[in-house]
């Protein structure tokens, strides 16, 4: 089967074209016949060689979409059911850039109704790490969350499930971005960039309840947050900003066994509580360019690999 791996670390250029042996799947596993794969920032630190050498050739990818061709049935699942699951590179069953994936039959979910391979794929990865993030920080309704790198694809999915929650949202953007940031439905915009704490805290004086920092500007952004409030790191950011404030990590590779949550995030797609964005739709073959396109900047939407 055709996969994108990495044999050698490096640039955009490292990722080939390899023909490797097909998977199966085990007891209690589907295999997918992958048809999308999202492109995220996560795949080009895998592919630089940032999460450490483990087996080569290292397969990125975090994100499939395709139609089960192999299953025992775990889960109540069928041959043919279309559907989109979170991967994780660093595991036994590897990234998503590859024509068939192994999945554990509690990791996946149905594709939203309507809804293409590619969109689907743009969901998994960024939808459970917005969950996540929104169970750790414990907010109420009518509790303040600010969301950096809202015009990002985490940033889309964190403000729409924070208005879905009853939180009270402020989203940064830049100037380009505003019709973007503000369809999502925040109460509030403020102008992205190194003093976004101040312009936070120009609309919340005493800092919001939480921040999510999906933007990874840590210190930056911490003094928006109020004493003894909450910050989601998405990138392990270790100081601790002081005042009281909890620094949660987030990590999606926790959710990996949330089919359960991808199965709702899946309805809030249908129902048009979140909106899914493919900026572009490449051959697989292509995935060197869309590895250049994305570390670019400037990307709105996520680049999809098709297989
Ligand atoms: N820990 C986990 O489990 C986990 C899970 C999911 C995602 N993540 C991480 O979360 C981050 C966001 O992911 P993503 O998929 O949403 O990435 P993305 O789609 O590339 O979005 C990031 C957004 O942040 C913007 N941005 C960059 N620098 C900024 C700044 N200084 N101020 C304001 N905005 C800025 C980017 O704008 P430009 O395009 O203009 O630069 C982009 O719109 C990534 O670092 C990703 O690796 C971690």
């Amino acid at each position: 089967m055709k996969i994108i791996g990495v044999e050698k670390f490096g640039g955009p250029e490292a990722l080939t074209v390899l023909d490797v042996a097909e998977p199966h799947a085990g007891p209690g596993e589907v295999r997918i016949r992958v048809h999308a794969a999202a492109v995220s920032p996560t795949d080009t630190v895998l592919r630089a060689g940032g999460q450490g050498t483990g087996n080569l050739p290292a397969v990125p990818g975090m994100d499939a979409a395709g139609v089960i061709d192999e299953t025992d049935g775990s889960g109540g699942w069928q041959a043919g059911d279309r559907v989109m699951a979170i991967a994780l590179p660093l595991g036994e069953h590897r990234g998503a850039y590859q024509e068939f994936l192994v999945a554990p039959a509690d990791s996946i979910a149905h594709i939203p109704a309507g809804m293409d391979f590619a969109e689907a794929s743009t969901l998994p990865m960024n939808g459970l790490t917005a969950v996540q993030t929104l169970e750790k920080l414990g907010l109420q309704p009518g509790q303040s969350l600010a969301v950096t790198g809202a015009a990002g694809t985490l940033g889309n999915y964190l403000v729409q499930l924070a208005k879905h929650a009853g939180l009270v949202v402020v989203a940064d953007a830049a100037e380009k971005d505003r019709d973007l940031v503000s369809g999502l439905g925040p109460d509030y915009i403020v102008e992205r960039g190194d003093n976004v704490a101040e312009r936070i805290r120009e609309f919340f004086p005493e800092g919001v309840d939480a921040l999510a920092d999906a933007a990874v500007m840590n210190d930056k952004a911490a003094p928006a947050v109020k004493d003894g409030g909450g910050f989601a790191t998405y990138r392990w950011w270790q100081q601790d900003p002081g005042r009281g404030i909890t620094v949660h990590p987030i990590s999606v590779r926790d959710d990996y066994h949330s089919g359960q949550k991808l199965e709702a995030l899946r309805r809030l797609a249908e129902d048009g509580t979140l909106t899914l964005r493919v900026a572009d739709r490449l051959p697989a073959e292509k995935a060197s360019e869309a590895h250049r396109m994305l570390e670019a900047g400037g990307v709105r939407g996520r680049l999809v690999l098709l297989f």
